[in-house]
Parts: structure tokens; sequence; C-alpha cells
């Protein structure tokens, strides 16, 4: 990694400002001024900013219960961020969503600055499932019909193929629970629109292995443990 990124990942100073720290004379790399940015290092290297060693912060990984009314997006004009709720965390900026929620949605969003992490688990290879509480607008006629059909595939509008298989199970008339391995566009909201009926409210439980804890409240977050991290 290029020295003024691994400095600018490791502190609040922007590229630019690190920059000019190193430019001023005030890094060293192995007990020798730095004067080129682009340098190469690594989490081995010995980098000293004003005299105090730097090393690469270790990733994160967070669960947070977003609440309706914020978008899983890191930078959004007309309405506030999952991110925003996170934002008492040092380099808030450097953090991404696993997997989005609706705006209207509630429930799990898995957050990390791990990249890689992150694709592993969002990647449309991954079929990762993740479980859904739905509420419906009406009744769910022949509720074991729509089962078969979920578990089937449905054709969803605009789409090439049909929905890998998915599995509903009913807690009553109108409150079902849907898992499902894939991330199309609104895809348990069109999937019930296909049955004829409609989502009035949306809340995710499940990522893989990683279940909302049932104590959080809307807004809430905490650190993933390192089994939740590893058994995604
Ligand atoms: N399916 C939807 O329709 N919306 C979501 O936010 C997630 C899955």
């Amino acid at each position: 990694m290029r020295l003024d990124k691994y400095l600018a990942n490791a502190t609040d100073y922007s590229r630019a400002e690190i920059k000019k720290q190193i430019k001023a004379g005030e890094v060293t790399v192995g007990g020798s001024i730095a004067s080129n940015p682009a340098q190469a290092v690594d989490e081995n290297s010995d980098v000293i900013l004003h005299g105090a060693s730097v090393s690469q912060p270790r990733p994160r990984y967070f669960m947070l219960y977003k609440p309706a009314g914020y978008v899983s997006v890191t930078k959004d004009s007309e309405h506030p961020t999952a991110i925003d709720l996170l934002v008492d965390e040092p380099r808030s900026e450097q953090l991404q969503i696993a997997g989005r929620l609706d705006l209207d949605a509630t429930g799990l969003l898995l957050i990390t600055d791990d990249g890689q992490w992150n694709h592993a688990l969002t990647s449309p290879k991954s079929q990762c499932n993740k479980t859904y509480r739905v509420q419906l607008a009406e009744p769910l006629a022949d509720a074991e019909k729509v089962a078969r059909k979920f578990a089937d595939g449905v054709w969803l509008n605009n789409e090439k193929r049909r929905t890998q298989p998915a599995q509903l199970k009913m807690h009553s008339a109108t409150e079902a629970e849907l898992t499902i391995s894939e991330g199309k566009y609104h895809q348990v909201k069109r999937m019930f629109a296909a049955m004829g009926n409609r989502v009035t409210a949306l809340h995710r439980e499940r990522i893989g292995a990683i279940v909302l804890d049932t104590d959080m409240e809307p807004g809430d977050y905490r650190p993933l443990t390192e089994e939740e991290i590893n058994n995604v």
C-alpha cells in the first residue's frame, strides 16, 4: 500500500494533509525520513508520524438495527443514512453497508470497513440466506401453493431468470417469514406483488448465521463477535 494511503487509513488526516506532513519531514519509515508519498509500505513497516508509531487499524464489523426512514447508502441528499447512526465511530467515512434495505424497511444491517468481507457476503455467488419478517396487506390466499411457487422460483418483471428457491413460513394469515438467498431490487416486495399481495412492513432478522439481537432498539448497533465475523 502507498505510504500516504497507509497513514490516511490509520489517522484522521486526509491524503492531502498526509502529503504535506511527508513533505515537512514528519514521517519516517524504517528509521529514514520519507519523501515519497507513493512509497510502498505494509503492516510490518515501521511507520512513524510526529514521533508516534502508526499501525493499520483493525477492520471493523457491526450489526445495526436500521430504523425506517434511513437509506442504506453512504451519502444521500434527502434522507439520513444508516452510517449517520455510527457517526461517533472514528473514520466513519470508511464504513460501507453490506447489503441494502429499503428506506421503509427495518432490521439487520451489517456495516464494515473490510471491503473483501463485504464482497464475499454480498456478491451474487455467495448465495447467503437472508430472513425477513413480512407484514402483508391482505391475508395470503392459498399459502401452501405460494410456498411451493416460492420454493420453485418465480418470474419477476424485467428479470432474466426465476428467483432462487425461497422458503416461506406463515405465522398468521398476514404475517410471513421469508428466507431468500439473493438480493434483487425490492425482491421480497416484488415476490409478494407477483402473488397479488402487498408488503406493508418488512423487517430483516437474519443474514447468514448472524441474527439481529432481540434486545436491540431501532438505531442501536454493536460490534460483531469473532464467531459472527468468521461464520457469516
Ligand atoms: N426485499 C425488499 O423488497 N426490500 C428490502 O429492503 C430487502 C429485500
